[in-house]
């Protein structure tokens, strides 16, 4: 089968497309013919060998895949070859054919349009862990957005406001921020041109934020924590810019604010009841049409290092879909 390998850990110089045996199937496992493959920032982290979780090389890039189920291993029992999914698989989706530990596999409608699907349900189901697990965001509470152009970003600034927040979108262009006022954004703020708390304090009239969700880190973090609310969440979804913020927990004190982590990973595997009910949310948004997928753009396996490095540049906005 036909695969985007990554051949060692560093830059995108180290993919290659070639040909793998299909891999073993392990009895917790299903086999999945793969039509598309989500491509995603933890992806570019992955490739550098700077993610939480290290394959040994040579490994197949993808952790989020639609297809066809077309192998069942002796021990799973809920699913069925022929049956249409998607799946989370950490890494291994970028290729014709993918394993799947059937834990993290969820059964799609057969009538979805399973590119689509293949860009939305990763960042989708980290936002929506993030704002209503994590976050406990309640309606006509305000919500910012860091890097509200990004994939996690748009996601977070669509369910916002699906959950009846107020949703501030800040992020480094106007281009960026067109595309999160398409999805749903209340209010827009360029943290290239604008001072970030100043403007959070002009926006809320000095009341502060309820629920910061920041997936970008760097010197962005503290500004938001001081423009906090009494009582705010500060949602920690990770660090894009490489920068892992510190932050005088004195303010944590003074807003009688939270400081709280989301791992959505480990939440998938460890709560796994809860995960399914927020995947069934989800593809129920997906169907009515809800979840804004306007920002998908499709590439063939060959152009995906050319994504990843536009992405690492801090160049793409919106979310792209490998598509075999
Ligand atoms: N906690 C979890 O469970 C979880 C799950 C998935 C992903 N993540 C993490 O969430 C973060 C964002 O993921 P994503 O998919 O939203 O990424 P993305 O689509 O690339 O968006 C990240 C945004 O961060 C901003 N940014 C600032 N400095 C950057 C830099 N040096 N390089 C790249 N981007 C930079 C960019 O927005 P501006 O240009 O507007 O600033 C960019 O749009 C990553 O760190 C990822 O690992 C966490």
């Amino acid at each position: 089968m036909k695969a985007l390998i990554c051949t060692a850990y560093g830059s995108t110089q180290h993919l290659v497309i070639d040909d793998l045996p299909t891999p073993p199937l392990l009895p917790t496992q299903v086999l999945i013919q793969v039509k598309a493959c989500g491509i995603n920032f933890p992806d570019t982290l992955m490739l550098q060998g700077k993610y939480q979780v290290k394959p040994a090389c040579p490994f197949v890039l993808g952790g989020e895949l639609t297809g066809h189920i077309v192998a069942v291993g002796s021990a799973v029992q809920n699913l069925a070859v022929g049956a249409t999914v998607i799946a989370f698989t950490g890494w291994g989706g970028m290729a014709e054919y993918a394993v799947a530990e059937a834990t993290r596999v969820y059964v799609l409608p057969s009538a979805i349009d399973l590119v689509k699907a293949a860009g939305v349900f990763y960042n989708y189901s980290t936002a929506y862990y993030a704002l209503k697990n994590r976050g406990q965001l309640q309606a006509n509470e305000s919500l910012l957005v860091l890097g509200a152009g990004g994939g996690i970003g748009l996601a977070a600034v669509n369910l916002g406001h699906i959950l009846g927040a107020k949703v501030i979108a800040a992020a480094s262009t106007n281009e960026k921020l067109a595309q999160s006022k398409q999805y749903g954004a209340d209010w827009l703020l360029n943290y290239q041109q604008e001072d970030l708390r100043e403007k959070l304090n002009e926006l809320t009239a000095n009341q502060g934020i309820d629920v910061v969700l920041d997936p970008v880190g760097g010197t962005y973090t503290e500004q938001a924590f001081r423009a906090m609310a009494w009582q705010g969440r500060y949602l920690v979804v990770g660090f894009a810019t490489g920068q892992i913020p510190q932050l005088p927990l004195n303010l944590a004190l003074l807003k009688g604010a939270s400081i709280v982590g989301v791992f959505w990973g480990a939440f998938s595997r460890k709560e796994e009841d809860e995960q399914r009910a927020n995947m069934n949310d989800l593809i129920q948004w997906f169907l009515a049409g809800k979840l804004a997928q306007q920002a998908i753009s499709t590439c063939a396996l060959n152009d995906v290092p050319a994504v990843l490095e536009a992405i690492m540049q801090r160049n793409f906005t919106g979310k792209a879909v490998m598509v075999l």
